[in-house]
């Protein structure tokens, strides 16, 4: 039985031209499971990819296509259509209609509904990495999100054109439900709970211009803090340095070395929860040097000597006072992954380890996926390959169960 979390909510779905639009046939049976009322608006463009005949019988209602349906109007006007709906989601949503969205442009009866909206508005874009990643593109995005149209995806991966990756597809039906269901019923798992989360490398310095690193983005951590912000905690994100924008409502502390790192983590304790995702340097360089290392002409190289740097998931795992109820560690292998990422949930005092697989062939180091197995005490759980935005949703959510807070079944 699945739960009514929706019931009588009265859902506006938009469909946008794309070859996701399919997709919308899984996503409006998932609303009506739930006890959503669903209508549909198609566009013109979205008439090509699915039927309005196969929509309408999934959402059991009539489907509204065109503008100038003098019956329509009559009958049901597009201001009606706009105000009669608790909120609109608009998926998929092609850069074209974002775009007719940003400017105000009302063409068709999608985007004069779409004008008319009082209530708000939820998109789920899809398009080419290309046109998602153009400057029109970003001002439309940006100035959406400033008039309070939420977002939820894209997702990076595997376009429908061959050969084509990167961010651009579709948020999964799942995906989208969820965000529906946080829109309309508030469902905040997280809310008042408080997470520490490390993410990124740690550079090590060598002298003042050269440092150690790794080839880590800090991308699976920063979707992790951003997944755990929307689900209501109070997320601190220490992260190494990385290229990424700070995530929505989380505080970001920026710090270089894994020292640093540590002293950033344990300031950030008490938390109910702690994600150690960043991938620490083990080794930093016993003396740095305090001016630059220079050649003297001899041919002699410099050796660099090194020391172990602080295990700052375990000092955080086994502390005596502080330790969040929570711990998950990551165990990045290139060998034995199980058998490792077992060994480091006793070592280092976790709860779940998140194991992943690095070795170069799989792209996850710097990459937009990720393929994960979950190690804990009751055994280890499979996930299949994912954005790592929908691997930091469903940790957020196994968090979340795990804390006692399930917010809604698959
Ligand atoms: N970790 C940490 N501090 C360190 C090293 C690792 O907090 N100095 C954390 C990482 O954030 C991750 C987990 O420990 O959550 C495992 O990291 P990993 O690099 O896989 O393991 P190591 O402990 O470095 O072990 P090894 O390099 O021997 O595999």
């Amino acid at each position: 039985m699945i739960a009514q979390t929706l019931d009588a909510k009265r859902i506006l779905l938009v469909i946008g031209g794309g070859i996701a639009a399919y997709k919308c046939l899984d996503l409006i049976r998932r609303l009506r499971e739930r006890g959503a009322r669903v209508r549909v608006v198609m566009t013109k463009a979205a008439t090509e990819f699915v039927t309005p005949l196969s929509v309408g019988a999934l959402s059991n209602d009539r489907v509204f296509t065109e503008l100038f349906d003098l019956d329509d109007e009559r009958e049901i006007g597009h201001i009606r259509l706009a105000r009669d709906a608790d909120l609109i989601v608009v998926a998929p949503a092609s850069a074209d209609l974002l775009a007719k969205m940003a400017t105000g442009l009302a063409p068709d009866l999608a985007t004069a509904v779409l004008l008319a909206a009082a209530v708000p508005v939820l998109v789920a874009p899809a398009m080419n990495p290309k046109m998602w990643e153009n400057p029109a593109t970003r001002r439309n995005v940006a100035l959406l999100r400033a008039d309070g149209v939420g977002f939820v995806g894209p997702n990076a991966g595997e376009m429908a054109e061959r050969g084509e990756a990167g961010v651009g597809r579709m948020a999964e039906p799942m995906e989208i439900l969820a965000a529906i269901e946080a829109r309309l019923t508030g469902a905040r798992p997280l809310a008042g709970i408080r997470m520490l989360i490390t993410a990124g490398p740690t550079h090590e310095p060598i002298d003042p211009v050269r440092y150690i690193a790794n080839r880590s983005s800090g991308k699976q951590g920063y979707a992790i803090a951003a997944a755990a912000a929307r689900a209501g905690a109070a997320v601190t994100l220490v992260s190494g340095p990385v290229t990424l924008p700070d995530p929505a409502g989380v505080a970001v502390v920026r710090v270089e070395t894994a020292r640093e790192m540590l002293a950033a983590a344990l300031a950030a304790l008490p938390a109910d929860v702690a994600v150690m995702a960043a991938a620490v340097a083990d080794w930093r360089v016993r003396a740095e040097a305090g001016e630059k290392i220079k050649k003297d002409g001899s041919g002699v190289v410099p050796s660099l000597a090194f020391v172990e740097n602080p295990d700052i998931l375990a000092t955080i795992g086994h502390h005596a006072s502080l330790r969040p109820g929570l711990v998950v560690g990551f165990a990045a292998e290139t060998q034995d992954l199980i058998a490792n990422a077992t060994r480091k949930l006793e070592k280092k005092g976790a709860d779940f380890i998140v194991a992943n697989d690095v070795s170069p062939e799989t792209g996850i180091m710097g990459g937009d996926r990720n393929t994960v197995r979950i190690v804990s005490r009751d055994g280890v759980e499979d996930w299949p390959d994912m954005g790592k935005d929908a691997v930091a949703e469903r940790l957020v959510t196994a968090i979340a169960q795990r804390l006692g807070r399930a917010a809604h079944g698959a």
